[in-house]
């Protein structure tokens, strides 16, 4: 074999897409029934787009990003994540100026050189949310209820969702200064990027997997909270309650992007290892001013597809159906058939699903294809008998002849006598 995937990419074969889509189909649904409206942006984005937004000290724009300058000299980026992507979108198609909330969805793949390991990819894909223009907890509280709804639709019944405050500007300020000066107390147990980050931005050690002992000795945010965060805080916690979603309080829960200002939540699963989260999402109250916007909260969320799908409970309505069969089955007995062929299939493609088979096998074996594909009719065309069709029930085997004039006769006959049957 001359050529494989990139490493940390999946081919998606003809089975599976078929439990992808839906899946993807769930969301959809979930997402529209809240009033959410489908987005598209592009794959790739001028790398400013992610610099400021996720965060220059991050991981995923100092490590994992897919940077490259194009033909015409310019640094593009694809997309490692949609949040600043859509934001883009909104303000530069005007989409702020409709005022009120705007709720946008999207699914599609993301892209972050990363390790992969089970759970991890370079290529994965996302489907996810912005509710853009209030800062009201209800919205925090309907985020995650939507991705609830969405994951209990599919089956699940006993994922944890974690949940913090992170502050605004306001609050980081002192705070920052706290952790900056237990951070240089433990200076000795850090890693060095750790060490970097104190200075810059000391809230991303909480993000980071080698200092893990270090983080319980650290003072949280969530203790820090001025009282217009610490308010709005419990009222994300109490319109939960409302909606009996539970949630378990992580002080920790920074998220490993910059723009997250009050909630961030995340939705674990428990097989999953150390890529346990199915979910991670949060409020961005000062993302879209920060994009050249006029002051405007947003709140939204993305889930990783993989990841759903690698842990979709056995009993999940979206494993039910498979491909759907086809109505026909058109086998070609011959090579002078051929030519019928198209015409019949043309002609039964008003009706229904097709499947033509032209590979020249024996019939028998184009007949035990039809069976496999779960065929309803198999049409045999053969040159031996030019005015004539064989036509095949596959449920009881009988076959008749059938005047190629008649065919579509017979056809409509036979699903119309089903249907009252
Ligand atoms: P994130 O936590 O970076 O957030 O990614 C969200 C989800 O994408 C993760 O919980 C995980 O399921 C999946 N995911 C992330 N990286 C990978 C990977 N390398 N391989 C497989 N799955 C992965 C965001 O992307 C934010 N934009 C979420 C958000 C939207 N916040 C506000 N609005």
């Amino acid at each position: 074999m001359k050529y494989t995937k990139p490493r940390g990419t999946q081919d998606i074969l003809p089975p599976d897409v078929y439990l992808w889509r839906r899946v993807e189909t769930v969301f959809e649904n979930t997402f529209e029934a809240y009033g959410y409206e489908p987005i598209r942006t592009p794959i790739f984005e001028h790398t400013d787009v992610f610099l400021r937004s996720v965060g220059e000290a991050t991981d995923i724009v100092s490590k994992e990003m897919y940077t490259f300058v194009d033909r015409g000299g310019r640094s593009v980026t694809l997309r490692p994540e949609n949040t600043a992507a859509v934001i883009r979108a909104y303000l530069e198609n005007g989409l702020h100026r409709r005022g009120g909330i705007t709720r946008l969805c999207y699914t599609g793949p993301m892209f972050r050189y990363d390790r992969p390991q089970s759970g991890r990819y370079r290529q994965f894909h996302q489907v996810g949310l912005e509710a853009i223009g209030s800062d009201n907890p209800v919205v925090d509280a309907e985020t995650i209820d939507v991705v609830m709804t969405a994951l209990e639709a599919l089956g699940f019944d006993s994922l944890a969702v974690k949940l913090n405050s992170v502050g605004c500007a306001e609050c980081r300020k002192p705070y920052g200064g706290v952790l900056r000066r237990e951070l240089e107390r433990l200076k000795g147990r850090l890693c060095e990027d750790c060490v970097g980050r104190t200075d810059k931005n000391p809230m991303r050690v909480f993000d980071c997997k080698k200092c893990e002992e270090v983080k319980d000795e650290l003072p949280s945010i969530s203790d820090h909270l001025c009282p217009a965060c610490a308010d709005h805080f419990a009222r994300v916690k109490s319109h939960l309650d409302l909606l009996e979603r539970r949630y378990e309080i992580d002080s920790r829960l920074v998220r490993g992007l910059d723009y997250y200002t009050r909630t961030t939540f995340e939705i674990l699963h428990g097989s999953l290892g150390a890529q346990n989260a199915l979910c991670g999402g949060g409020r961005y109250d000062d993302l879209v001013e920060q994009c050249g916007g006029p002051p405007t909260p947003a709140v939204g969320f993305s889930a990783g597809l993989e990841r759903i799908i690698s842990v979709l409970p056995e009993g999940s309505p979206a494993r039910k159906a498979g491909r759907n069969a086809p109505d026909f089955y058109v086998a070609c007995a011959d090579e002078n058939a051929a030519p019928r062929v198209v015409l019949v299939a043309r002609g039964l493609r008003t009706l229904g699903t097709v499947e033509v088979d032209v590979s020249m096998r024996v019939l028998k074996t184009q007949l035990r294809q039809a069976e496999r594909a779960l065929a309803r009719i198999a049409v045999i065309v053969e040159s031996a008998s030019p005015l004539h069709v064989k036509w095949r029930d596959m449920a009881n085997r009988e076959q008749i002849d059938v005047e190629d004039g008649r065919l579509l006769d017979v056809a409509r006959e036979h699903f119309t006598d089903k249907r009252s049957g």
